[in-house]
């Protein structure tokens, strides 16, 4: 487990390219937090950080967008606006999970008992001043 102190911005997209290092092929990202506190920012840097050029969107209404770059392809889902984990099924949730997308979830308490457990949990806390990102990997 790694806290990072994230209170700026800067500091956040230095995490998610070192981040972006170090996720497999495959993997599961978890992210976890209230709303605003820097889920999709993260994410954004991340993805770009993986060498994807285009402008990354919240996936806030469309429930995820798919970027790839180099044959590798990233799924960034949010599922907050998710009523029910089986709507998961028909969003094509296996097809996402494939063992070789790099999957990043924000809201994945949405889809509890449907979602496998990730390699790696973002805990995002703190408040407007004073941010923390706590990373674990499993
Ligand atoms: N570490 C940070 N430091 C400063 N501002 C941040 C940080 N993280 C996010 N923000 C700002 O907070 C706002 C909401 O962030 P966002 O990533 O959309 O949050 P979430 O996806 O968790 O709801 C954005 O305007 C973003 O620029
Ligand atoms: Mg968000």
């Amino acid at each position: 487990m790694n806290a990072f102190d994230v209170s700026q911005l800067t500091d956040l997209a230095q995490v998610a390219a070192q981040l972006a290092h170090q996720v497999k092929p495959g993997d599961v990202v978890f992210l976890e937090g209230d709303l605003g506190m820097g889920k999709t920012t993260f994410t954004q840097h991340f993805i770009q950080s993986m060498g994807v050029k285009e402008h990354v969107k919240s996936p806030t209404y469309t429930l995820f967008e798919t970027y790839t770059h180099d044959e590798q392809t990233m799924v960034h889902m949010d599922l907050y606006r998710l009523a029910d984990p089986e709507e998961l099924l028909y969003l094509g949730i296996e097809d996402i999970l494939n063992g070789h997308n790099i999957v990043l979830i924000e809201w994945p308490e949405k889809g509890q008992d449907i979602l496998p457990s990730p390699q790696w949990r973002l805990q995002f806390s703190g408040n407007m001043s004073n941010r923390t990102l706590t990373i674990t990997s499993q």
